[in-house]
């Protein structure tokens, strides 16, 4: 009887100890493997993102010009970054270091440090629309993957963000009334207006559509 029992027990060590490696060696791989099909999957998004919300800001100007467009930036881009945040289960947001909305658009640590990179990377002769960054980081015991593009600023911009002279009258007495704390103006096209932020628990597995 103690015989058998040893035995057993043995066997289930040994079991035990080959399902320990494999399941290190396989999550050791997934890790590795998601580590570019996440950045693959996050610039998918930081794209459709920017299309959707071109898409809406170019017609609305078109058509309705300046004043009404301003919907566009304000319910509209908080509506596809909150889409893209369901369907992917990451967090998609939009940041500056100059926000116009501070409750939306303020940037946390890593996103300050990330902006602040791409800046020096432009002045390096680097083009805003080649970059992006990935990262997997450590926040308070947890993993993140964290992944970040730029935006820079386009002529269309300028109605809105651009110098007081670029403004029109009627689109900044919108802008003094919804955003009293506004930093979001005198920026010249090429300028880094902010990034398209996304960021995901590393123990959610990356969903495959989206
Ligand atoms: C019609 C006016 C208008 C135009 C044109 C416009 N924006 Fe904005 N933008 C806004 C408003 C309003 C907000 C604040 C949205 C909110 O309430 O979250 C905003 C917010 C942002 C933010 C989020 C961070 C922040 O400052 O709060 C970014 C990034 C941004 N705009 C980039 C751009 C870029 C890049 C362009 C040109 C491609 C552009 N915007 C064109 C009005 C505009």
């Amino acid at each position: 009887m103690f015989f058998s029992n040893n035995f057993i027990s043995h066997k289930l060590v040994f079991l035990w100890l080959i399902l320990i490696s494999s399941t290190v060696l396989s999550s050791e791989l997934i890790q590795h493997s998601t580590h570019s099909e996440r950045t693959k999957a996050a610039k998918e998004v930081t794209q459709q993102f920017t299309q959707t919300l071109g898409g809406h800001l170019k017609s609305e100007m078109k058509t309705n010009g300046p004043v009404k467009a301003i919907k566009v930036c304000k319910e509209i881009a908080p509506e596809i970054a909150n889409d893209l945040s369901i369907k992917t289960g990451w967090r998609v947001t939009r940041v500056s270091t100059k926000p116009r909305n501070p409750l939306l658009g303020s940037p946390d640590q890593w996103e300050r440090e990330t902006l602040a990179s791409f800046t020096s990377r432009a002045n390096n002769g680097e083009h805003y629309v080649d970059m992006s960054k990935a990262e997997v980081v450590n926040e308070a015991g947890k993993s993140y993957f964290r992944f970040m593009k730029p935006l820079a600023v386009k002529p269309v911009c300028l109605n809105c963000h651009g110098s007081e002279d670029k403004i029109p009258e009627t689109v900044k007495a919108e802008l003094d009334v919804m955003y009293p704390f506004d930093q979001a103006r005198n920026y010249k096209i090429g300028d880094l207006r902010g990034a398209i932020s996304i960021k995901q628990p590393m123990d959610l597995p990356l969903r495959k559509r989206f």
